[in-house]
C-alpha cells in the first residue's frame, strides 16, 4: 500500500523542508473533506484500471489460460465467481496505487531530484490523494471477497454474513491453508493503512512530530501488501513473467527507500558520525542498521530476481483434470 497515506509535509514540519510561509499557510487549510474531493480525478483513473483488469482477468477464465483456474478449477464458472476476480482486480489495481504513493512518499522525504518538476505542492497533494485512494481500493478488494463468499455460502444469509465477516476481517478468522498467513498480512495492511495514513488529518492534535514519526511506519503497509500478493494471489501463484515482474517493481522502492535514508530532506534525519550525532548511541545504532538493512533488501531482491528463486509453484502440467486445488 500503502504506502499509504499522507506524507511529509514541507510547510507544516517543525523543521521545514523548504521554508515557504506560503506553503505553511496552504498546509493549514488541507482538510480530510479537501483531500477527498480532490482525491476524485485519480480514483476514477484507478477505477478505469480496475475496469481493464477485471475485463483481462474475465477474458483469461473464459480463454482457459488463467492460473486462477489451474490453482481452482471450480472457479471456472465465471456467472458464480465474478465478484472474486472484481475482488482480484481491486487488489492489483490497489497494489499499483500503495507503489505510486510510495514513490511519491519517498520523493517528498529524500533528496529533491532535480528531473522531477512538478512542483513539491503538487507531488504532496498527489501523495495525499492516492493513499486515500490506496486505503479504498483495498477496503473494496477486501469487501468483494466478503460478497463472494456470502454468495458462494448456502446457509441463511445472516450467518453467511457473519461467517463471510470473520473470515475477511478478523484475523485467524480464514484458517485453512497458504490462507491462514496470507489474509492476516492483508489485513494488518488495511488495519495499519487507515491509521497511519488518516492521523494527518488530525496532525494539529497529536503534535506534527507524532504524526511524523508515525507515519514512517507506513512503509510497513507497503511491504506486507506485497507479501500478500506473492504468497497467495493466484495470478502470480506460479513461475513467470508476471511473477518476476511484480518482484522487479520492488527495486525502485528500495533504491528510494536507501536514498531517502542517505539523503533525508530533513537536515536533522541525517546521519553523521556516532560523534556528533546528538542522541544515543542506540539510537545511532539503529539508524545505521535500518540503512544497512535496506541495503541488504537491495541485495537480496537482485539476488532472487538474478536466481529466479522467488518463490513461484512450478506450473502444471496441461493436464489439470486431478484438480489439484490448494489455494485454501
Ligand atoms: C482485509 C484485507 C485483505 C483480504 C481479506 C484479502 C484477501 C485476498 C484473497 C483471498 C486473495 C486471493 C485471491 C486470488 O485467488 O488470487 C487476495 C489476493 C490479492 N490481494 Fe488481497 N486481501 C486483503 C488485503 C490486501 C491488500 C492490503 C492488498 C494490496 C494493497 C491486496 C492485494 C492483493 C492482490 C494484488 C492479490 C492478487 C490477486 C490475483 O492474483 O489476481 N490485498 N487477497
Amino acid at each position: 500500500m500503502t504506502s499509504l497515506p499522507a506524507q511529509p509535509t514541507s510547510g507544516e514540519a517543525d523543521e521545514p523542508v523548504a521554508p515557504d510561509a506560503d506553503t505553511s499557510e496552504r498546509q493549514q487549510r488541507v482538510t480530510l473533506r479537501s483531500d477527498l474531493r480532490a482525491s476524485l480525478p485519480d480514483g476514477v483513473i484507478a477505477l478505469v484500471v480496475t475496469a481493464g483488469v477485471f475485463a483481462l482477468l474475465y477474458y483469461r477464465i473464459r480463454a482457459e489460460t488463467s492460473s486462477t483456474v489451474s490453482v481452482m478449477p471450480f472457479m471456472a464458472d465465471t456467472g458464480e465467481f465474478w465478484m472474486y476476480f472484481l475482488s482480484q482486480a481491486f487488489g492489483w489495481s490497489a497494489l499499483l496505487w500503495a507503489w505510486i504513493t510510495v514513490v511519491l512518499g519517498l520523493l517528498l522525504s529524500g533528496p529533491r531530484l532535480s528531473w522531477i518538476r512538478p512542483s513539491g505542492q503538487r507531488l504532496e497533494r498527489l501523495h495525499r490523494t492516492t493513499s486515500l485512494n490506496t486505503i479504498a481500493l483495498i477496503a473494496a478488494h477486501a469487501l468483494l471477497f466478503a460478497a463472494q463468499l456470502v454468495r458462494s455460502d448456502t446457509a441463511r444469509w445472516h450467518s453467511a454474513l457473519a461467517t463471510a465477516f470473520v473470515e475477511t476481517f478478523v484475523p485467524g478468522g480464514y484458517d485453512s491453508g497458504t490462507g491462514k498467513l496470507a489474509v492476516p498480512l492483508g489485513q494488518a495492511a488495511l488495519y495499519l493503512a487507515i491509521p497511519l495514513g488518516l492521523l494527518f488529518y488530525i496532525r494539529h492534535r497529536i503534535g506534527r512530530r507524532t504524526w511524523r514519526v508515525l507515519h514512517r511506519f507506513v512503509i510497513a503497509v507497503y511491504i506486507l501488501s506485497v507479501w500478500h500478493t506473492l504468497l497467495y494471489g493466484t495470478n502470480v501463484w506460479y513461475d513467470g513473467w508476471f511473477r518476476t515482474a511484480v518482484w522487479l517493481l520492488q527495486l525502485p522502492i528500495a533504491a528510494l527507500l536507501l536514498l531517502r535514508l542517505l539523503q533525508p530532506a530533513r537536515r536533522s534525519e541525517k546521519l553523521r558520525g556516532p560523534r556528533s550525532h546528538t542522541g544515543s548511541l542506540a539510537g545511532w545504532t539503529l539508524r545505521l542498521g535500518g540503512r544497512l538493512a535496506v541495503a541488504g533488501l537491495i541485495a537480496a531482491l537482485i539476488g532472487v530476481l538474478v536466481s529466479g528463486n522467488d518463490g513461484g509453484r512450478t506450473v502444471p502440467p496441461s493436464d489439470t483434470s486431478s484438480s489439484h486445488n490448494d489455494h485454501d
